[in-house]
């Protein structure tokens, strides 16, 4: 799952706050990083997808929260606080394709005119 790293290749994180599910946002090293931070948990959860090399592109519709989305290139988690956040992962996933939806992507054109 490497292989585009090579090819210098970008993830895009698809749903990188899980939705807005809570169960995710409210996991309590996000609390506590937050309160480390002086931010979110949202914004420690955004930053962590940036420190891991992740596109991503949250959804909101509360202007605020796209305020907050924008404001998390003013510190840098630790490499610790980035151990502590893997921890996280159970291996939920909140997008799964099927073999044809990714034959479809492969086929999809730019369309220069929109
Ligand atoms: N390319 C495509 O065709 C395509 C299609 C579908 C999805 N996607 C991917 O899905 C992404 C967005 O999907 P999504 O909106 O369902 O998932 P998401 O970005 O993971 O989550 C959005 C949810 O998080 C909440 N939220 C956002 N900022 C927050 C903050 N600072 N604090 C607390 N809650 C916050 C939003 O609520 P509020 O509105 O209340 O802030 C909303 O309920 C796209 O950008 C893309 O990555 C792509």
């Amino acid at each position: 799952m490497k292989a585009h790293l090579s090819a210098d290749i970008k993830l895009m994180a698809w749903y990188p706050l899980g939705h807005g599910d809570k169960s995710l946002i409210e996991q309590p090293i996000f609390g506590e990083l937050a309160k480390k931070y002086g931010k979110t948990n949202a914004q420690i959860i955004l930053r962590w997808h940036i420190q891991s090399g992740n596109i991503i592109i949250p959804g909101s519709k509360n202007p605020d929260h796209i305020r907050d989305n924008f404001d998390i290139f003013d510190f840098s988690l630790t490499d610790e606080d980035m151990s502590e956040i893997a921890k996280v992962d159970k291996g939920v996933r909140y997008y799964t394709a099927t073999s044809e939806i990714i034959a479809s992507y492969a086929k999809m054109e730019l369309q220069p005119d929109l």
